[in-house]
């Protein structure tokens, strides 16, 4: 019996690190009983335009306001607020559109519904973000957006996206699904893109059911994402006119009610998960192996939905990232690998085959043999292979003690390495 956790030992840990999540109090309950008795439940099927209380117009106010963008919309998921953009944004058969190598699905997953094609850019390691100079290499006549996402929550480096965007006549989207509450210069994230995507499904850091918000600073993408999410009408009053090919993804008036107090939560929580990450970043610099990810002094705020961190297997007596990770969970730490494998390694990607015509890829319009299996991101590959770890903001979230914690438990693993040679 060893001294490590995984080797028969203690735990280091005992208590639940993972604080309750979704929050829910009094405040949740009255407002969504209220929505219940008012009987106007979603932004159809009455006249939303003159109701006072609609909470979808109060949500998306006061939404934009705490991200300093100008225009907000709810949609039903990340992933439909994602389409909506690049529909918005004419993305359509014969388009390129820029993504990072590892993200979630729907990132890029959206370039194909809109009938475009994704093209993977590798990550900075620095912070894990798309890099923009890999956007730059990656751009052809046929681009027409990038989406950028601010990965576990870390605010991209929308200074230089967007002048690359700029020089080149396309357009920048931030997936900020992990991001709400971030900031970068002082504002908030989104703010500085062409469009962004906030998703709010249960496990986001603004967790409102289902549902998301599409925010932008330009009145006519705003008016055009608000005609797609309402099967092609325009706004104003009810028109019966369709304008527009496009979908029905409204969100209700319940999760807005919920939204509405959860935003008034943001503010407090996105202060402890910065600076408990701060706190654990510098408690890394003692222990040889593990390292917080570089932050840029542009990020004003991280609030991570997930804090990635790195470790370093030359430094940490050759021990794989995995071993460690073990140990790490077995002192009673829950701890993710983050980065998902380079999206291009998906059997979606790798078949190159999404219907019997072939298209978008080898659609008239795009006429392209790419091959996903042939791509390489090195970076990304090598930080999901090796190198990525994470913790949730469910723990971020915890108390200063839980955070001394964690240091100890990794403080101990070091310390006991010789344990899990032979693991
Ligand atoms: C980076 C990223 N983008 C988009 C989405 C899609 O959000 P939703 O699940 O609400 O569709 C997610 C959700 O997990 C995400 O992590």
């Amino acid at each position: 019996m060893g001294k490590l956790a995984i080797t028969g030992g203690p735990k280091a840990v005992e208590r639940d690190m993972m604080q309750p999540w979704p929050v829910y109090d009094e405040r949740d309950k009255k407002a969504l009983l209220a929505v219940l008795e008012s009987r106007k439940w979603g932004r159809s099927g009455y006249d939303y335009y003159s109701h006072p209380e609609s909470k979808l117009w109060a949500f998306e106010k006061a939404f934009a306001e705490f991200h300093d963008g100008k225009f907000a919309l709810s949609v039903s998921t990340g992933t439909t607020a994602l389409e909506t953009c690049l529909r918005v944004l004419g993305v359509e058969a014969g388009c390129e559109v820029i993504v990072p190598a590892f993200t979630y699905i729907a990132s890029a997953s959206c370039v194909l519904v809109c009938n475009g094609v994704p093209i993977f850019a590798d990550v900075d390691p620095r912070n894990y973000c798309i890099d923009p100079k890999a956007v730059e290499a990656a751009i052809t006549p046929r681009t027409r957006a990038v989406v950028a996402v601010d990965f576990g929550g870390m605010p991209c480096d929308t200074d230089a996206l967007g002048e690359i965007c700029r020089k080149h006549g396309i357009a920048l989207v931030s997936d900020c699904a992990h991001a709400h509450g971030g900031q970068w210069r002082g504002r908030g994230v989104g703010s500085h893109a062409d469009m962004a995507a906030f998703s709010c499904m249960p496990g986001k850091v603004l967790p409102i059911g289902e549902g998301a918000i599409v925010m932008t600073n330009t009145e006519e993408l705003y008016q055009k994402a608000f005609r797609y999410h309402h099967a092609g009408r325009e706004r104003g009053e009810e028109s019966m006119d369709f304008t527009w090919p496009a979908t029905t993804i409204r969100m209700s008036e319940f999760e807005a009610a919920i939204g509405l107090v959860a935003i008034t939560r943001l503010e407090e929580q996105a202060e402890t998960r910065w600076s408990n990450l701060r706190y654990l970043a510098e408690g890394l610099e003692d222990i040889p192996g593990l390292s917080g990810l570089e932050i840029d002094e542009r990020v004003t705020r991280w609030n991570p939905f997930r804090w990635h961190f790195k470790f370093i297997s030359e430094e940490f007596d050759g021990i794989h990232r995995d071993v460690f990770r073990r140990a790490l969970i077995a002192e009673g730490v829950p701890c993710g690998i983050g980065p998902t494998k380079p999206l291009y390694t998906f059997s979606m990607f790798a078949s190159g085959k999404w219907g019997e015509t072939g298209c978008p890829i080898r659609c008239p319009l795009y006429n392209s043999d790419i091959d996903y299996t042939k791509v390489r991101c090195p970076e990304a590959e090598r930080v999901h292979e090796s190198e990525a770890l994470d913790l949730t903001h469910r723990i971020l979230l915890g108390p200063r003690e839980n955070m001394d914690l964690i240091l100890d438990a990794m403080r101990k693993i070091r310390e006991n390495v010789d344990e899990l040679r032979t693991l």
